[in-house]
């Protein structure tokens, strides 16, 4: 049996040998010693995690098919993030999630790892984690919730919150009636159902490469996530005798399909920042622009919600990710290889769509051209995105005066003004909500309308942030705007009463106040007092170091790859 990095902790007759084997006999036998992989399974799962409350019974099915394959299974609880429950917003901890996890990899005596994730950041922070400690490594998403009805009628989590609490302040729902469909909304296990960040990282994990081909968007109550489960299992043992670790197959041409993924699925934009991320731990060369050149031309072959029509449940029983991407494998790096060490194309023979309702055909898209727009412009220097599937054709060229708010705070307090000086042509423009200004850059970017626009009948304007948007959102939204406002960005110039220019065919985002006289502006004082609060602990390490939206919001520092190598002994 090869040497197993594992070995370094257990093996041989020494007193540190000794006292790593020791304390762990409490349930492992003499043989799990003698050389066999050891293999973690990193749990995100936590009773204040509700999307992955779950997470322990699939530990359990992949216990048994590490043990069937002859490997050693070890539950290791990491940070996992609550997307509803966390303040002031789960990003701020997907870097921390992120480092703690990749230091607890490295510190142990562990030859390969599973990823258990589900909820928004958790796979991301997992990945980023894994990336840069370099185990061989494999993800299983948790799989989405099923769906709920509420007077008959299918919600989608998330997107139908912001729905009726929209109709709500427009006066078509009453708040009784609303608050009934609360018990309806979330029908199981699982995270939200809906093509939101989860659905999509899940997803995207899969066309990365990183998850056991087709497991992807299985329904977290389904068997068949128990069976793919035991599988994966099983594999990670062969990713360690193989020694197929991340660096060794996540390639450009991985992240290549990743994003044509993400625009046939119609994925979440938070998917920008997150792949980003993951591809600067590995040294992957991905810039924001790579998903606009990538993903223009990629057909919008999913009708889900919030964009489209259906959830999660259907998008699993139409055929799934394999069957979206059987429609555009022309479009796919065919060298690209997963954990299994085979092509993701290859897997692509056999994924016939079920339903075409759900999943289209390449010949009748949704949408012919459904990838992200990187914009650049006088606002956004180094880039802002926009997802045009999720925004109204008629909006995407528009000029309109900016009504500007300084904080989340500021949005709240005015924009149910009645004597707020707005209306429908106006450009919603909400700063000091990216990764330093908030800090933690968090899903704010798809502002609420203003009450007596709601009651006029409008229902989408145009909204500029340096913030991000909950994946479940739709709308008009201009995000991810960078640098942002407290880093100095232009966003900090813009004044209540300019006229910004969004020209998304052109991918711009300009403002129309002469060059000069913008430039001589001193940035928004409201913005700066925010970014230069007093701050400690993490939040202070944070702000210090997080980069901006346009290279994934990861700290500087921890860009790359270090390896598993811990040269030094505790005792
Ligand atoms: Fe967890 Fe939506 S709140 S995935």
């Amino acid at each position: 049996m090869a040497q197993h990095r594992s070995s370094q902790w257990y093996g041989g007759s020494d007193r540190n040998a000794y006292i790593h084997r020791a304390w762990m006999r409490r349930g492992l036998p003499s043989h799990a010693f003698d050389g066999r992989p050891h293999i973690a399974i990193a749990n995100t799962a936590s009773d204040l995690t509700p999307c992955n409350m779950h997470l322990n019974e699939i530990a359990e099915s992949v216990k048994q098919g590490v043990y069937e394959a002859g490997g050693i299974p070890l539950n290791l609880p990491v940070v996992s993030l609550g997307e509803t429950l966390v303040r002031p917003t789960a990003m701020l901890w997907r870097n921390m999630a992120a480092m703690a996890t990749e230091e607890l990899l490295r510190a142990n005596p562990i030859d390969g790892v599973v990823l258990l994730g589900g909820c928004d950041k958790t796979i991301p922070a997992l990945l980023m984690a894994a990336a840069s400690v370099d185990l061989p490594a494999v993800v299983i998403p948790g799989g989405p919730m099923l769906t709920g009805t509420f007077r008959g009628v299918p919600l989608g989590c998330g997107t139908d919150v912001w729905k009726l609490s929209e109709e709500v302040r427009g006066g078509e729902l009453s708040n009784e009636q609303f608050l009934r469909s609360e018990s309806s909304m979330i029908r199981s296990k699982g995270h939200c159902n809906t093509m939101g960040t989860a659905s999509t990282m899940g997803l995207v994990a899969e066309a990365l490469g990183t998850v056991l081909p087709g497991l992807a968007g299985t329904p977290a109550p389904d068997s068949r996530l128990i069976e793919g489960s035991h599988e994966t299992g099983r594999l990670v043992v062969d990713l360690v005798n193989e020694q197929r670790r991340p660096s060794t197959f996540l390639t450009k041409g991985s992240f290549h399909n990743a994003i044509v993924a993400l625009a046939a699925i119609g994925g979440s934009t938070n998917a920008v920042v997150h792949l980003l991320a993951i591809a600067g731990r590995l040294g992957v060369p991905l810039t924001l622009d790579d998903f606009d050149v990538t993903g223009s031309g990629v057909p919008l072959l999913v009708d889900l919600q919030p964009a489209g029509r259906f959830l999660m449940e259907d998008f699993h029983r139409a055929g799934g990710l394999l069957a979206v991407l059987r429609e555009v494998s022309d479009l796919l790096d065919p060298d690209a290889l997963t954990v299994t060490g085979r092509p993701l194309v290859s897997y692509l023979d056999d994924a016939p769509i079920w339903d075409p309702e759900v999943i289209r055909k390449r010949d009748s898209p949704l949408l012919s051209d459904a990838g992200i727009a990187v914009l650049h412009g006088d606002l956004a220097p180094d880039g802002a995105v926009i997802k045009p599937a999720a925004a109204s054709p008629e909006l995407l060229t528009h000029r309109g005066r900016a009504v500007v708010f300084d904080t989340v705070e500021d949005l709240h307090a005015r924009i149910d003004d009645p004597d707020l000086d707005v209306d429908a042509r106006s450009v919603l423009v909400l700063r000091g909500c990216g990764p330093k200004g908030y800090p933690g850059m968090p899903e704010v970017a798809n502002m609420p309308l203003p009450t007596k626009l709601l009651q006029q009948g409008v229902r989408d304007m145009v909204r500029i942030c340096d913030g991000r948007m909950s994946g479940t959102a739709y709308g008009t939204v201009v995000l991810h705007v960078a640098p942002e406002a407290a880093a100095g960005g232009p966003l900090a110039l813009v004044r209540t009463g300019d006229y910004v220019v969004l020209d998304v065919p052109n991918r711009r985002l300009d403002i129309d106040v002469p060059p000069a006289e913008f430039a001589a502006r001193a940035p928004n004082a409201t913005t700066v007092a925010g970014f230069a609060a007093p701050r400690r602990g993490w939040e202070q390490l944070y702000v210090r170091h997080v980069m901006q939206a346009d290279t994934g919001a990861d700290l500087d520092f921890l860009v790359g790859s270090s390896g598993d190598e811990v040269s030094r002994e505790s005792h």
